[in-house]
């Protein structure tokens, strides 16, 4: 989704602009853009689509400055244009925005009432008309407090001022900002990536907050102007060199990364020493909680709802799952004793966010599962749960899937063992049983060229379905999830066990249907209801767990047998599978498979 980028320094600073754009590429955008400040003047390039096309132009046009504002822009409020592009420009400043001002059409009025004329159809450009009018009564200051009362929605902003040329202001509401330190520069960004290449010293800002960014200080105000702190972070340098490799999509690597990433997780959370489970901070007693509240979307939300499966069947606690996006308007009725878990790769997803606000609002303990710990809702949560994949680039997540199912399988399996639950020679049992996934993983990965090959079924057809039943439903969902985000393809997800309550009108002769079937005990129930979809004309990829008993179908089209592992530790194996059919099926069509069309990895919008 928008990133921003700001940089103040004595040296020149599109270039690098340019490269702290291509490192937020990966959160999806459809166009691009950048401001210089020289003597006075602000200078623009934008551009629809790529950051590459942007830097073509801005050569051509030989744009200095040493102060800065760039974006990449993920449409909501207009089409995806050159003019819809950020920066937005009035006679005074220019700005960068990630988020949505919801008042823009009422503001946009008044400000149109004053002689304002607007050149875009963003709810942007309202600021930049919006300071402009309150800098002509007030202190560049106070204009700003002003101007970010008037504003409802959310925003992470970067401005740069006409007259001004010692700073760069940031705001923050709802959408991420972060400032970084640098040698006689100091810079902005919508996250720390974007400024790992400058910098590893970066301060967040939170809700309400602002900043002047200058060249040898940056200065930090609340929501009312007065001056506060912020603590300096040094973050590990370790992802900055994350590239394809060998490979051609990150997608494709991500996927291939899998068994090195359960091993990193498994051993940052497992003592195989003495065979337990270790979360070494987590803050309070296992027994003063009676239910567990899990919040996600997406994906995340699919990690959440197999997690629900794990914990109603080895812990005590009463088991609950919401969307992030209905949680947070839900009349929620709070309890002291729930842990409320939030999942999310990024830890940026606005709503998730959102959610973890409202639990903090209510005083009830939160945890975080999250890939990136120096996100928002790491920093948020009473309790960080890191699902330690390394960065995920593509926008289809799938070892941060895979993570998070993790972390909760191992959280569960620690409450089960708590609670005493599951005795000793259970809990260890599954500690082993959990430390050959990563093998299990690597061979399931092996049978890419028969995926090659049903991938290029899946996409030609108009539609499919993904059916499973106990833990395999999630990963239905997920899989048809994955298809419809890369692929294009129209992909249901269902219970296997309600076909026949509408569904099943929807089989045609042709149609692919993957049918989640491993060998628990929903084994013969879902297979009958595989017949019943081959009965009316269905084409059937079958992935299950090897097994001596051979199935009894003679018409399936396609079988896929993963390693016979503990019934709870199938999803994993199960989904690698979905994760290749997808992205076969979208390469086949020849997408782009690391930024799927209209999608964003990182979420900041409600
Ligand atoms: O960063 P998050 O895990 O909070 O993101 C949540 C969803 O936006 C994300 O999982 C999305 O569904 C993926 N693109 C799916 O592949």
């Amino acid at each position: 989704m928008c990133g921003i980028v700001g940089i103040i320094s004595s040296k020149e600073v599109s270039s690098r602009i340019i490269n702290s754009l291509k490192k937020l590429e990966y959160r999806g955008y459809d166009s691009a853009g950048i401001a210089t400040l020289v003597n006075g003047n602000i200078n623009e390039v934008k551009c629809e689509g790529r950051v590459d096309v942007l830097e073509q132009d801005i050569s051509k046009f030989n744009l200095k400055g040493d102060i800065g504002i760039g974006h990449v822009r993920w449409a909501t409020h207009g089409k995806p244009s050159k003019v819809n592009a950020h920066p937005h420009s009035s006679d005074e400043v220019s700005v960068v925005h990630n988020g949505i001002i919801e008042n823009s059409t009422i503001l946009k009025k008044l400000l149109e009432k004053k002689g304002y004329t607007f050149k875009s159809q963003t709810d942007t450009e309202v600021i930049a008309h919006l300071v402009t009018d309150y800098l002509k009564k007030n202190s560049l200051k106070d204009a700003i407090i002003k101007v970010l009362k008037k504003l409802h929605g959310s925003f992470a902003l970067g401005i740069i001022f006409k007259k001004q040329n010692n700073l760069i202001v940031g705001a923050r509401r709802g959408s991420p900002l972060a400032v970084g330190y640098g040698p006689n520069e100091n810079y902005l960004g919508s996250d720390s990536y974007a400024l790992k290449s400058m910098t590893n010293k970066i301060s967040y800002l939170d809700d309400g907050e602002f900043c002047f960014v200058k060249k040898d200080q940056i200065e930090f105000f609340n929501s009312d102007g007065s001056k506060i702190n912020k603590k300096v972070m040094n973050l590990s340098k370790d992802e900055v060199n994350y590239d394809k490799g060998d490979y051609k999509y990150f997608m494709e690597k991500e996927i291939d990364e899998q068994p090195t990433t359960i091993n990193a997780c498994i051993n940052e959370y497992v003592d195989k020493l003495n065979n337990q489970i270790n979360i070494y901070n987590f803050p309070w007693k296992i027994s003063s909680f009676k239910s567990a509240m899990l919040i996600g979307c997406g994906t995340a939300f699919h990690s959440c709802l197999i997690a629900k499966y794990w914990m109603e069947q080895n812990t005590n606690l009463e088991v609950s799952v919401d969307i992030a996006s209905e949680f947070r308007y839900r009349k929620i009725k709070f309890k002291k004793d729930c842990i409320y878990i939030f999942v999310s790769q990024s830890g940026e997803t606005a709503d998730t966010y959102a959610a973890l606000d409202l639990c903090k609002k209510n005083k009830v303990k939160t945890c975080a599962v999250v890939n990136v710990i120096e996100s928002s809702i790491a920093r948020d949560a009473d309790l960080v749960l890191p699902i330690y994949c390394g960065q995920e680039i593509g926008v289809a997540s799938t070892k941060a899937f895979i993570g998070q199912m993790l972390v909760l399988y191992i959280l569960s399996t620690k409450i089960s063992f708590d609670q005493k639950c599951i005795d000793r020679k259970e809990y260890q049992s599954k500690i082993k049983n959990l430390l050959c996934l990563s093998t299990s993983a690597k061979k399931t990965l092996k049978q890419d060229q028969k995926i090659l090959n049903i991938g290029k079924v899946f996409a030609e057809a108009k539609g499919s379905m993904f059916l499973g039943r106990g833990f395999s439903f999630p990963i239905a969902l997920e899989g048809a999830l994955k298809l419809k985000e890369l692929a294009y393809v129209h992909a249901e997800g269902y219970p296997a066990g309600e076909m026949k309550h509408g569904p099943l009108a929807l089989i045609e002769e042709g149609m692919p249907v993957v049918v989640l079937a491993p060998r628990d005990e929903h084994y013969k129930k879902t297979i009958s209801n595989m017949q019943e979809v081959i009965a009316r004309g269905a084409k059937v990829l079958l992935i299950t767990n090897k097994n001596k008993d051979e199935i009894i179908s003679e018409n399936i089209w396609e079988k896929i047998e993963v390693d016979q592992l503990d019934d709870e530790l199938i999803p994993f194996l199960i989904t690698i599978p979905l994760q290749k059919l997808a992205f076969y099926s979208a390469l086949e069509k020849g997408y782009d498979i690391d930024k799927p069309r209209n999608l964003a990895k990182s979420v900041t919008v409600e």
